[in-house]
């Protein structure tokens, strides 16, 4: 598969501006990560998105685990634009189930993905099942200018509650509570789950590191 092919950029996404510092690709088709992103790392920091890009082109996810996905999608946008880079790959993990879905999440009951789906085969599979703890992992793999790579990892511990509740967020959020509330994540304001999610400590872990360096 050529990627090159989509590269046109133009106006280019990239800006030079003194206020913006650090300019980083996110490997993201999607606007709610990317406000998301923005609004979790530092304010000098300007994240551009695939879309930003015109790269239209999904990067197959092929990796046996969460690191292996994050880092073939960093790795494919670096070595297109050898510009810094970050992706990150989730899954959920249920204790009883060994782990699974694990990284095979989005496609747990088959594809195409079908959130409905896939939680209905989820509370299939835990019926009767004593333990239901489980937890989100976030896998973020960054890769700076000179083509060093580094990972970062944010999770959120909860249960798989018995039947779905609440309509917000998307994915397994309505079976997801989280440890030490009692709302689940589709029943919780975005802005809280965004507060709490794997995604938003996987993205913290990233920040600090960033303001650190
Ligand atoms: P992705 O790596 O962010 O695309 O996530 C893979 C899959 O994990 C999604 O298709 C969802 O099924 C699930 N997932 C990821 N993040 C969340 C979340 O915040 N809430 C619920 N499900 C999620």
């Amino acid at each position: 598969m050529s990627l090159a092919k989509n590269i046109p950029i133009t106006p280019s996404p990239f800006r030079d501006e003194p206020s913006i510092t650090m300019e980083i690709i996110f490997a993201t088709h999607n606007k709610n990560k990317l406000k998301e992103v923005q609004s979790l790392v530092p304010a000098n920091m300007h994240v551009i998105s695939l879309d930003d890009l015109n790269m239209t082109t999904d990067i197959p996810e092929t990796g046996h685990t969460l690191a292996d996905n994050a880092l073939i999608k960093a790795r494919t946008i670096f070595e297109l634009y050898k510009k810094p880079v970050i992706a990150d790959d989730t899954g959920l993990e249920v204790t009883v189930l060994n782990g699974a879905p694990g990284v095979y999440s989005a496609r747990y009951a088959g594809e195409p993905s079908n959130a409905e789906n896939n939680m209905t085969l989820l509370l299939e599979n835990l019926e009767g099942k004593a333990d239901r703890s489980a937890h989100f992992k976030t896998v973020i793999a960054y890769i700076n200018a000179e083509g060093k790579e580094q990972l970062f990892e944010g999770r959120v511990d909860g249960e798989i509650i018995t039947e779905r509740r609440g309509g917000e967020g998307f994915g397994y959020d309505p079976v997801f509570l989280p440890e030490g509330y009692t709302a689940t994540f589709a029943e919780m304001p975005l802005e809280e789950k965004n507060q709490i999610s794997h995604r938003a400590r996987a993205l913290r872990a990233f920040s600090e590191f960033i303001n650190k360096a």
